[in-house]
Parts: C-alpha cells; structure tokens; sequence
C-alpha cells in the first residue's frame, strides 16, 4: 500500500514521528511537510532529535493569511497526489496543512485518515476549529483519542468509520521519558531552576498573541508569579513582545522553542505547566504536572474533569491565584489510550 502522510507544523511533527516508523515497517509512505513552520527550532529540531526520516517533499509555503497559506498548500498536495495515487492520504490533528491535505485528497477521490479527528473547542472563531470541523466531514476514516470525540463526531452525524484509537502523542511521550531517564538532557540545569520549582509556560494562540489586552495580561501575570518562570517562546508570541516593545520581569526566562526531548525534561521536572497549547496541556496530565491553561474552553475535557487541569484564560489576577493554588486531584486515571495507538491506526488503515 502507498499512504502520502502531510505535516506541516511543530505537533504534527511530534504525532507523525509515532505513527510514521509503525507505518514504514508495513508500506510505502511518502511524507510531505508543507513547509508552514519552517525555523529550525519550529521544524529540523523535531526531525533530528525524533528520527522522523526527512521529507520526501517540502512543498516551502511558508507563513501567510490563512487563504494564502492554505491556497498554496492545496495546489501543492493535489500535485503528489496526482503524481503518487496513494491509497490512503493521512492527516494529524487541525492546522492548516490538515485542513489543505483534506480538502486536496477528497476532490481527487484519495481517502483521507484523520487522526485525532472529533475534538472540538464549540467555538468557531477558532481557526483550529474550522479546520477540524471540515476535516472530520472529509475523512474516509476517522481515528479518535477519546469517547468525547467519538460523540462529538456522532452528534454532527458521522458515524461510519469512526474508531476510539486513543492519542498518539501518548506513544511518543512514553518513547522519549525513556530517553529522558536513560540520558536526561541538560537543559533544567542550564537554565539555572531546581526540579518542581518552577513554572512552564508557553503562549502561541492566536486568540491570546493577536489581542494585545489578552496578551499583555497573560505576561504581567508571569511576572507577578514570584517563581522562576521558563518560557519557550513561539515566533509568534515573539514578534508581537518585540513590536509592542513589552519587557519581561527577570524572574521570566524567555528562551528559543526546544526540541521534544528538552520540552519533555522541562515539563516533567516543572511545578506547574501554564500555557494555551493542545498538545502540552495532555503531556503536563501524563506526566503528573498539574496544567493551567490559558484559555476559555478546551478540547482536551478529561483533563479537566479528572482534576489536574483548570481554565482560567488570561486575566492576571485569576492566572496568578490559581498558580499559586491550584492543588490537582489525587487520583490520575488512564487517559487517551494506552501508548501504542500508532499500531493501532496502522492496523485500521490496513
Ligand atoms: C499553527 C496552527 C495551530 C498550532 C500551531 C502549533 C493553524 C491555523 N494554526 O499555529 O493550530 O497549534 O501551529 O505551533 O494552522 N512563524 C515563524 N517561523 C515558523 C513558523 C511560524 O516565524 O517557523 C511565525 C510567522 O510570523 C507566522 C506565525 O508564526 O505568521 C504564525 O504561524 P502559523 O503557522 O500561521 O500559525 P501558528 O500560530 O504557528
Ligand atoms: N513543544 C516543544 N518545544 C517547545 C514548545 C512545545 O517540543 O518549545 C511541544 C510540546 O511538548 C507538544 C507540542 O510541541 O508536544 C505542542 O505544540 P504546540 O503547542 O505548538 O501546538 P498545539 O499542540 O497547541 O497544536
């Protein structure tokens, strides 16, 4: 079997680094990156530190509005398509190189594998959201991480092909605490902060980096932590801190995106995890870390239901008082599956 796997940005690199290696012992796959992060510390990092083989295509579209960007991205997938006919297109999770590589395939009749399809924030001035959205309704097969999904999905009428799998970010954690433990990185010590006395914090949405109020209250509340604060800082986040000028209290350590394994060491070893990302929000729940997130609905409920998550959006008052408070629950039950979901979307594929 031939399978064209699209990713394109920093957690698709992380779920494709899973699923790709169970997929290449089997079949033939083609990986095209369509270039939407395209830094180093955005994309090589993940290729280099997680064995992902290169690309086989770098379609280079680059940063743009959301038309532009995905425009360019729809033109360059249909292309392999129609120079491969894969059997099966696969897609990760809701960014615009999902929503591209779904849209590509289904108007040339290739059948797309969603994975992570079903979660939704309900709330449609996400662009995440359209993209997921869309999608689910394009998807040939649809590989969910949790119940919610499997019903969120039915509840919008798709029914068939639809499969509870679990999350595929389980499996590549589990791989990289091993490489942790066998050789743990330097990083908690370079940056000068004791284990479980310190905060992890990351800022990327749109909806908190492109309003400066949101923003300018997410920051004040770093630095009124009076705790060390490590703050791996998205080049978007970053433009919009250096133009509006905005300096940082000392007890912020604002540092380049790391790579997995430095983000794993980082997360595990923190006293609490504050951010507005997906991804971090179910790493900080496997890895015992109790989670505030910095915004208003989450995707990822269980977390939240099971007591080691809270939403508190971006008001500094409330961000701070939580850091300061937050006692997670004492029990953490299994959640999103048990690790070793990429064999098992291999195995539905086949
Ligand atoms: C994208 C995804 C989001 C995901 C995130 C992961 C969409 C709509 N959003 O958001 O779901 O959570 O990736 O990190 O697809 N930039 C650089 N260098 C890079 C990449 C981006 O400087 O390598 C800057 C550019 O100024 C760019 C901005 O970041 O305009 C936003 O990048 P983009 O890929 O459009 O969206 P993200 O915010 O990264
Ligand atoms: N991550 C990383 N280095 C960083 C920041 C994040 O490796 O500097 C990892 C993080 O651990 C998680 C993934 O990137 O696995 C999440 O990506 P991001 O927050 O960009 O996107 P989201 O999950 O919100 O879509």
């Amino acid at each position: 079997m031939k399978l064209v796997s699209i990713v394109g940005a920093r957690p698709q690199f992380i779920k494709a680094a899973a699923l790709s290696r169970e997929l290449r012992q089997r079949h033939k796959e083609i990986l095209v990156h369509t270039g939407q992060h395209y830094d180093y510390e955005m994309s090589g990092i993940f290729f280099d530190g997680l064995e992902i083989p290169p690309p086989d295509v770098n379609l280079g579209v680059g940063s743009g509005s959301h038309g532009n960007q995905t425009a360019a991205m729809l033109r360059g997938i249909e292309d392999v398509l129609l120079l491969e006919r894969p059997d099966w297109l696969v897609i990760y999770g809701d960014t615009n190189s999902t929503l591209a590589g779904a849209l590509a395939a289904s108007k040339v009749s290739v059948p797309v594998a969603h994975v992570e399809a079903g979660l939704r924030s309900f709330n449609r001035h996400m662009p995440e959201e359209i993209n997921r959205v869309v999608a689910d309704h394009l998807s040939n097969l649809l590989l969910c991480p949790s119940d919610t999904a499997v019903r969120n999905l039915a509840t919008e009428g798709i029914g068939r092909n639809v499969h509870l799998v679990g999350d595929v970010m389980l499996d590549i954690l589990n791989w990289a605490r091993r490489r942790v433990a066998e050789h743990p990185p330097e990083i908690v010590e370079r940056l000068g902060v004791k284990p479980k006395s310190y905060v992890l914090a990351t800022v990327h949405r749109g909806e908190n980096t492109d309003d400066p109020a949101r923003l300018s209250g997410i920051l004040k509340a770093f630095a009124a932590l009076d705790e060390p604060v490590i703050f791996p800082v998205h080049p978007r986040a970053r433009r919009v801190i250096t133009e509006a000028g905005w300096r940082l209290s000392p007890d912020v350590q604002m540092i380049d995106p790391v790579g997995y394994l430095d983000m794993v060491a980082l997360a595990g070893s923190a006293r609490v995890v504050l951010t507005d990302s997906g991804g971090l929000q179910k790493e900080a729940y496997w890895l015992g870390v109790p989670c505030v997130t910095l915004r208003d609905e989450t995707e990822w409920v269980e977390t939240v239901d099971a007591g080691w998550n809270v939403l508190v959006g971006s008001d500094t008052e409330k961000i701070v008082q939580t850091v300061h408070s937050f006692e997670p629950a004492e029990s953490r039950p299994a959640l999103y599956g048990d690790g070793c979901v990429a064999a098992r979307c291999a195995d539905l594929l086949d």
